[in-house]
């Protein structure tokens, strides 16, 4: 069979280049995905508090394709630790990997989400900043 593994980061070989890419909420459709046979899902952004995000409509279709603004809409990080779990074991099952996205307001709150992950068992954190939520890296560049 060919050879399709790929570093996704130090340490961390993929058995393919497939990542689905974050906005899926919950975990039940992302192992469906690992159970098709994608190397790595990242999860939907969580943050500290959970989140309602902006108002529907959140996703609008437009002749040219679709934008969307969900506002980070999450569960927060004390609910999304009681799902993890599950993932992880359906993500090891089928030597895939999952990729937890996170966002904080401050330099502080990402501490404070690493950790709690660390705690957690998650040894290795992407961390992707959003850059949809101006006000979150505007905070963040502010920190000291
Ligand atoms: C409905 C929806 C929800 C999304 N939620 C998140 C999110 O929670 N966190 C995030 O970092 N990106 C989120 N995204 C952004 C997607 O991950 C992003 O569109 C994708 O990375 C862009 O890939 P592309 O440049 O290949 O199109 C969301 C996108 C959509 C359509």
């Amino acid at each position: 069979m060919v050879d399709l593994s790929v570093g996704l980061a130090k340490g961390v070989v993929s058995k393919n280049p497939l990542v689905i890419a974050s906005g899926i909420p919950g975990v039940r459709a992302l192992m469906a995905f690992i159970r098709e046979g994608v190397g790595a899902v990242t999860t939907k952004t969580i943050t500290v508090e959970p989140r309602r995000g902006h108002p529907p409509p959140s996703i609008v279709r437009l002749p040219y394709g679709y934008i969307n603004a969900v506002g980070l809409r999450n569960p927060g990080i004390d609910v999304f630790l009681e799902e993890l779990p599950g993932l992880v074991r359906v993500a090891r099952e089928h030597d895939s990997y999952v990729i937890v996205s996170i966002a904080g307001k401050s330099i502080k709150e990402y501490v404070e989400l690493t950790l709690h992950l660390e705690e957690n068992g998650v040894r290795t954190l992407g961390q992707g900043i959003p850059s949809y939520n101006n006000h979150y890296i505007t905070n963040i560049l502010r920190t000291p």
